[in-house]
């Protein structure tokens, strides 16, 4: 048995392999399930018990010296590319998996163009504000249910300070720095204390309007806001505006447009109403222009607010929230970017 071992570390020494299917070979011979080392390891049982240290001895050192010298070989050729003829260099590269714009984007740059074709700028605030932006500026009351901490995440050590509930922080941000004619459009994002469901989150985007000049009126807003929905939601679109109630708006409504699913006949989406909520608007309370230094003897405003994920939902038929917020692929590439 010592000279069989003697002859197999002789024949591995000698070994030499050109391509990584002769390693290949050389290591199940030695080292593979029938190998030579598992026969030699299997006969082990009979070597008697004085010889045992010895022969036990040699059989691991040829396991070692065959491991060693595999991967010696291997390390040769793998740097070897041209002489490992299984590689093709003149084959094309894999395929790049080419990323999709998120729905979220998608829908806000559409907003942004459609408003941009009527002439309306973009503006940005700060998402972390203090109350008078939020709150006082837009004519809260000071005991207003909004400013509850229900809705509001406030900073801990300064309750002035707190992450924006609305984009609406953005009018005033505009107004101290300009005069009219104003008109601009606020896309971002908005903070509310809310459960996580699939019709709420704590962390959403909004854009806000706003328009200020002399003879801005309430046909302006409804034509305005016609000619969004059906540049959104297509040619058909019917809006309708409910009565409602906004500290910063005189008289304030909320816009419905048709239901896109069954055309207004009534079906489960829009509770068989035929109608779906989706924004709050009206003019702008004269108050507002007052504690912006815009005089509202001369000038009128008009204003409106909308939920991104909510006009995403509505374009794309999305029934759950949370899906914009998984970063889940098969979800994602589903989405199609014209914008
Ligand atoms: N800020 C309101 C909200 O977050 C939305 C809104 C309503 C904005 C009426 C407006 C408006 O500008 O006029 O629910």
């Amino acid at each position: 048995m010592l000279q069989n071992i003697d002859r197999f570390l002789e024949e591995a020494r000698r070994f030499n392999a050109s391509t990584s299917e002769e390693i290949e070979q050389f290591r199940i011979k030695y080292l593979g399930k029938k190998g030579l080392l598992s026969d030699l390891f299997k006969s082990f049982k009979e070597v008697p018990v004085e010889q045992k240290k010895e022969v036990g001895q040699k059989i691991n050192q040829l396991k070692q010296f065959i491991t060693e010298k595999v991967e010696e070989l291997m390390s040769t050729i793998s740097d070897d590319v041209a002489g490992d003829n299984s590689a093709d260099l003149t084959l094309p590269g894999p395929p790049l998996q080419l990323g999709a714009r998120h729905p979220i984007s998608i829908v806000r740059n559409q907003i942004i163009e459609i408003f941009g074709r009527l002439g309306y700028t973009i503006s940005e605030g700060p998402e972390i504000e203090d109350d008078w932006h939020v709150f006082s500026a837009l004519n809260f009351p000071p005991e207003h249910p909004a400013r509850d901490m229900q809705d509001t995440f406030f900073i801990e050590k300064d309750p002035d300070i707190l992450l924006r509930t609305h984009t609406s922080s953005v009018q005033v941000r505009v107004m101290e720095k300009e005069q009219p004619p104003i008109r601009t459009i606020s896309p971002g994002r908005v903070f509310r204390n809310e459960a996580i469901s699939a019709r709420a989150h704590c962390i959403f985007h909004q854009v806000e309007g706003l328009y200020i000049d002399d003879n801005v009126s309430f046909a302006d807003l409804k034509q305005t806001l016609l000619y969004f929905a059906r540049e959104m939601f297509g040619k058909k679109v019917e809006i309708r505006l409910r009565p409602s109630y906004f500290p910063f708006t005189e008289p304030s409504a909320e816009m419905d447009i048709s239901c896109q699913i069954c055309g207004g006949k009534g079906c489960n989406v829009c509770k068989y109403t035929g109608w779906l909520e989706i924004l709050g608007c009206g003019m702008v309370d004269p108050n507002v222009l007052e504690f912006n230094h815009i005089d509202s003897k001369k000038y009128t405003g008009l204003a409106f607010g909308m939920g991104i994920e909510r006009v995403a939902m509505l374009k794309y038929q999305v029934r759950d929230l949370r899906l914009y917020f998984e970063n889940d692929i098969r979800f994602l590439k589903q989405f199609q970017a014209a914008y």
